[in-house]
């Protein structure tokens, strides 16, 4: 039997090259070999955004951005959170074996505590319930189908490390393996892309570059990488650079070997660097491009696909959630 491999993206924003190649393309590579079911993680957007245009524009972005991509929903499991009632039920379940000082390690948690500590205002201060018991509703969503592996960005770690312990939790409690114990399953190579200011590419940082968006503003949004003063002239060292880096996530090994020679010889400048690094993102970008705004257009396609993903997933689901609800005496 194959193993399973699990992960969702948060529709939260438009998706951009760091969501592509710490996410998305992984996830895709993965999903040749394992049984992959991939889903788009409404609820957990639900916490951050409360415009319902903005929210159901998200939601489909997402979709179409997996489609786009290359996911084939005859082969991956591919649904929307919200459509999987028995996530919310095992979430529930679960919540009777996490610690409240386990979701007080959370990061995310952390960070928003800090933030009003920081300022001098109440720790609470809009901290909803939503955001402190994220890591359950996660957990939910991976333990659910019996995840064996998760590709996420490094920034996800702690999230799955959270997973594992709440399902040991339950396992040591009946002692059986009621559920399944998950691991994440990182991209080294590509773990953080870098964005435009040179931090974490995110779109909570305004530094991203959108991965659907047009090519002028590709064009622009790569112009405007911050580099340091360095002339023409002057050698550089490709391995400092981030333009060189995000280059390397869309170049061929010959083209990586030839511009770092021109970088270490001198004689190209920056806005040099950048059109041929607009070259090749834009080379990779424009069949996607293509293939999402097709897909967007076509709104009963989308949601026909996401329906026979939920369709397949619920059995799936129900399975898990009868063997906990057994196990507990809630039969
Ligand atoms: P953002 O930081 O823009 O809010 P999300 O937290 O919604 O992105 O991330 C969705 C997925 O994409 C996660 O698996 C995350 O680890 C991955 N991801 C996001 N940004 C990056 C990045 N800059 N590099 C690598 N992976 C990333
Ligand atoms: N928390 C993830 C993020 O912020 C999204 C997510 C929700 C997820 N549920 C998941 C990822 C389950 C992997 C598995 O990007």
């Amino acid at each position: 039997m194959k193993k399973v491999s699990l992960t969702g993206i948060k529709p939260t924003g438009s998706l951009h090259i760091g969501n592509y190649f710490g996410a998305i393309k992984p996830a895709l590579e993965l999903s040749k070999e394992y049984d992959a079911r991939y889903f788009i993680a409404d609820y957990h957007a639900l916490n951050q955004v409360k415009n319902p245009e903005e929210l159901e524009r998200c939601i489909r972005e997402v979709a179409a951005g997996w489609l786009a991509s290359g996911l084939d929903p005859e082969k991956v499991i591919f649904y929307r959170q919200s459509s999987i009632p028995e996530v919310f039920e095992l979430s529930t379940m679960l919540m009777a074996f996490t610690s409240k000082g386990l979701m007080n390690r959370a990061h995310a948690y952390k960070a928003a505590v800090q933030e009003n500590q920081d300022k001098g205002i109440d720790p609470d201060t809009g901290v909803n319930i939503g955001l402190f018991t994220y890591p359950i509703l996660m957990a939910a969503d991976i333990i659910l189908f019996n995840s064996d592996v998760v590709p996420v960005g490094k920034d996800q770690v702690q999230h799955i490390e959270m997973a594992q312990d709440i399902a040991q939790s339950v396992n040591a409690a009946y002692k059986t393996d009621v559920l399944k114990i998950p691991q994440a399953r990182i991209t080294e190579s590509v773990a953080v892309v870098p964005g435009l200011d040179g931090r974490k590419m995110s779109k909570s940082y305004d530094n991203a570059i959108p991965l659907f968006g047009p090519e002028d503003q590709l064009h622009k949004l790569i112009m405007k990488i911050v580099t340091n003063s360095q002339g023409v002239a002057e050698p550089k060292d490709p391995d400092v650079s981030q333009i060189f880096l995000l280059y390397k996530l869309f170049a061929s090994q010959e083209e990586q070997n030839s511009l770092a020679a021109r970088y270490r010889e001198g004689g190209m400048g920056w806005g040099e660097a950048k059109e041929e690094l607009f070259r090749v993102v834009n080379r990779e970008l424009s069949p996607l491009r293509e293939r999402f705004n097709a897909i967007m257009a076509d709104r009963e396609g989308l949601d026909n696909i996401l329906a026979r993903g939920a369709e397949k997933a619920r059995p799936i689901a129900d399975t898990t959630v009868k063997r906990f609800r057994k196990a507990a005496g809630i039969d």
